[in-house]
């Protein structure tokens, strides 16, 4: 039996994908990139704007043109199968199975019965340790799943549930398991990474749980099982304690690079987004983290045109760039969900307007990205090649702070650790020559 998953959203899809996966390998499935080929084809969804959602029904559509020429079985999964949109989208495009986020523990006994839907979060059981991977250099290890932040724009809270914090033994044992089977960099996943363990609640005196140690503690330990690099996705501000940068500070595994994502860089739409944070402290957290890490590098998510916006509001947006100077962001136009707070409550903005701003927005970061860039060339840094690049030639990975590098074919013909010399960087590429592999368990902080 053959099974295709097509996966779209963000690395927790990417996490499920293996998790189901890893589960249909188990009663005889092998995989095919292409559903023509497949008798078995499960969608991965994801909500979390109007793109993704219009992808899911474009590819259901070509799916039940496919169901109409032959057997085959059609699931639909993820985020968008958790919200009742979904559940009908499912229902007129003839799917067999639905699972939502919370029950992929359910996938064999889904398939063993050809009809199948269920919604309910079993979270902890959805924490899976995989096979050790053969030829993996990087792979994800889930700490957390589910998000008990409000943000009114935001629907992950409803289709991924309240948070769960998995066992630090678990985590430290997985991470030596894909230690020993050569695994370079495990990146620590969940939707805050750095509410680990904390006790249901909104803002910054969230007490630990007993039984779990605070995540500034678990990078600690899991940087002391010699993993090379070690990195984490995604932090909320205000959660970001003194302790988890003592943390990173103290900790040479765990790569320079935090993805801290500000939202907006005005306080009026912070609050009305229920960020919990104001531009200040966030700016605060920057400013402690620059201090005790001086080469680190710093990625955002940003909304632009949230209900109520203002031209005023988006130049606090645009001025914050100016303090933060990021190395990367991640710039998305608002788009209203159904069923959050910002969709009852507030009014949209128009189009055009949106637009406009996110192109003056990606203008702004172009310019800090390539500043941040530049500043690389002419030293040495270690990086991760990972494979090919597009062009002819080259083979492309990326530094410890997550910038993306190629380097010729000729030097790095392997993919593993290298440490190259920067020659040369656009906004978003670094070029590099000189490569020297580095022995792994040697990682170093550039
Ligand atoms: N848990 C993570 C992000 C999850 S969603 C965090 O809090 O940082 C990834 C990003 O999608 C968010 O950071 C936000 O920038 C964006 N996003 C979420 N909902 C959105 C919406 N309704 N419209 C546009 N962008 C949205
Ligand atoms: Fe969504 Fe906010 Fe939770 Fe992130 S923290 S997943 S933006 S509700
Ligand atoms: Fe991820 Fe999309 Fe769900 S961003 S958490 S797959 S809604």
């Amino acid at each position: 039996m053959r099974a295709c998953v097509i996966t779209l959203g963000c690395q927790m899809n990417e996490y499920d994908t293996h998790a189901i996966q890893s589960q249909l390998a188990g009663i005889g499935y092998t995989f095919v990139d292409n559903f023509k080929e497949a008798d078995l084809v499960m969608l991965n969804t994801c909500a979390v704007r109007g793109k993704p959602v219009d992808k899911a029904r474009s590819i259901l559509g070509d799916l039940r043109r496919e169901k109409r020429e032959r057997r085959i079985t059609v699931g639909l999964m993820g985020c968008l199968a958790q919200l009742p949109e979904g559940q009908e989208m499912g229902l007129k495009y003839g799917v067999d199975i639905m699972l939502g986020p919370g029950a992929l523990t359910e996938i064999v006994p889904a398939i063993q019965k050809g009809k199948f839907q269920s919604f309910e979060f079993k979270q902890e059981l959805n924490f899976y340790t995989p096979p050790p991977p053969v030829g993996t250099l990087s792979a994800h290890v889930s700490i957390t799943r589910g998000c008990n932040h409000k943000c009114t724009y935001c629907i992950v809270p409803t289709t991924r549930g309240a948070e769960v914090s998995r066992s630090a033994d678990d985590i430290v044992k997985e991470v030596e398991a894909l230690r020993d089977a050569g695994v370079v960099e495990v990146s620590l996943l969940g939707q805050n990474v750095n509410s680990y363990g904390l006790e249901p609640g909104l803002g910054p005196n969230r007490k630990l749980l007993p039984g779990f140690p605070s995540f500034a503690d678990l990078l600690r330990r899991v940087g002391r099982t010699g993993i090379p690099r070690l990195r984490f996705i995604t932090s909320h501000p205000i959660n970001f304690t003194d302790d988890i940068i003592e943390a990173l500070a103290e900790t040479p595994s765990v790569c320079r690079y935090i993805h801290l994502p500000v939202q907006a860089g005005s306080n009026r739409v912070l609050k009305r987004m229920a960020r919990e944070y104001t531009r200040e402290y966030y700016l605060d957290r920057i400013r402690k983290i620059r201090e005790r890490l001086p080469d680190v590098s710093l990625s955002t998510d940003v909304i632009v045109g949230f209900p109520g916006e203002t031209e005023e509001d988006f130049q606090d947006t645009l001025s914050l760039y100016d303090e933060v100077r990021y190395d990367m962001a991640y710039m998305f136009i608002y788009s209203e969900r159904a069923g959050t707070p910002a969709a009852k409550h507030f009014d949209d903005i128009p189009h055009d307007i949106k637009v406009n701003r996110l192109m003056r927005l990606i203008e702004r970061q172009k310019h800090w990205s390539w500043d941040r860039y530049r500043a690389w060339v002419g030293q040495e840094v270690e990086v991760l090649i990972k494979g090919r690049a597009h062009d002819e030639g080259l083979m492309q990975g990326h530094t410890r702070g997550n910038h993306a590098v190629v380097v010729p074919s000729g030097i790095a013909p392997t993919t593993g650790l290298y440490r190259v010399t920067v020659t040369h960087a656009t906004p978003h590429m670094l070029y590099a020559e000189g490569a020297l592999p580095v022995p792994t368990g040697v990682g170093t902080h550039a």
